[in-house]
């Protein structure tokens, strides 16, 4: 695996490799990778020839400075992952790379960063659409792949991308879970044991939730998810909302939306996490 610090170096390289013909698909992360991860890398690998990892944990879009500080770091681990999994090449810069200066440019998605994360998150979606535009004029993929745990950055990300023009393809990967089903996370690994066990019950109630939101008027299936989660005495429910899939709308009619999204948060702890479900075509 090539390793790159600089942009001047990793450009050099793609631009050889583009040359030789090859298609470049780019995995953008924080580090701290899991399972989740390896399964944007394969997705990566399964369709272009030369898959580029980026470690970057981005000061930008920390809203909350203990959270920034807190952010698992664990490079040397990463690395040994990223090349045990066939990555070929994984470009980790320093701050200084990607933000030489501080910057001008404010970015707002407008509705879509209204609600959810962007709403309890303020100025999230600026930092993380500054770095992903920044990461894909550096690395310029033909395709990016991004998780469908964070479904309104996978929204979000898109719309940059037709808004500035980039020539990329996005995918969007399904979510990797632990096997009581809580969304894998680099956050998880803050959580005790306990902790951990009782943050199941996110996608449990979830999954509940998409059983009866067909059935239920929308103010009962809010009750009912807000009744499930505080029986867990660890859980505390930040959000929870039924959201058409494509446009992260509320939704009125649940009947009348093509796909829905069903989306919360919630604090297991001191830990932020969020889940979510898709209900493609009834
Ligand atoms: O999803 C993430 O890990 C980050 O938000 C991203 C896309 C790498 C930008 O920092």
């Amino acid at each position: 695996m090539e390793v790159f610090q600089t942009s001047a170096a990793l450009k050099k390289y793609l631009f050889q490799q583009r040359c030789s013909g090859k298609i470049i698909g780019f995995v953008p992360t924080m580090g701290a990778l899991h399972e989740g991860h390896l399964s944007l890398l394969e997705a990566a690998q399964r369709t272009t020839d030369c898959t580029v990892c980026s470690i970057f944990v981005n000061p930008t879009q920390f809203n909350n400075s203990t959270d920034l500080a807190k952010y698992p770091r664990t490079l040397e681990a990463d690395r040994a992952l990223l090349e045990a999994a066939g990555c070929d090449v994984l470009f980790c810069p320093d701050e200084q790379e990607i933000y030489p200066d501080q910057g001008l440019l404010r970015l707002d998605f407008g509705p879509l960063e209204q609600r959810m994360e962007g709403a309890y998150r303020p100025g999230h979606f600026h930092g993380v659409g500054l770095v992903v535009a920044k990461l894909l004029h550096k690395v310029s993929p033909d395709k990016a792949f991004f998780g469908q745990k964070d479904l309104q950055q996978f929204r979000i990300v898109a719309q940059l991308v037709r808004d500035l023009s980039f020539d990329v393809q996005l995918e969007m990967v399904p979510i990797q879970r632990e096997a009581h089903g809580l969304a894998m996370s680099s956050r998880n690994r803050r959580l005790t044991p306990e902790q951990r066990h009782e943050a199941g019950q996110l996608y449990a109630t979830l999954q509940r939730a998409a059983a009866r939101v067909f059935e239920l008027p929308l103010p009962q299936l809010h009750r009912m998810v807000e009744e499930q989660l505080s029986a867990s005495p660890s859980i505390r429910l930040e959000y929870f909302e039924v959201v058409d899939a494509h446009t992260l709308e509320p939704v009125q009619d649940v009947h009348q939306a093509e796909a829905l999204a069903l989306c919360l948060a919630a604090y297991v702890g001191e830990v932020r996490l969020i889940d979510n479900v898709l209900m493609e075509e009834k």
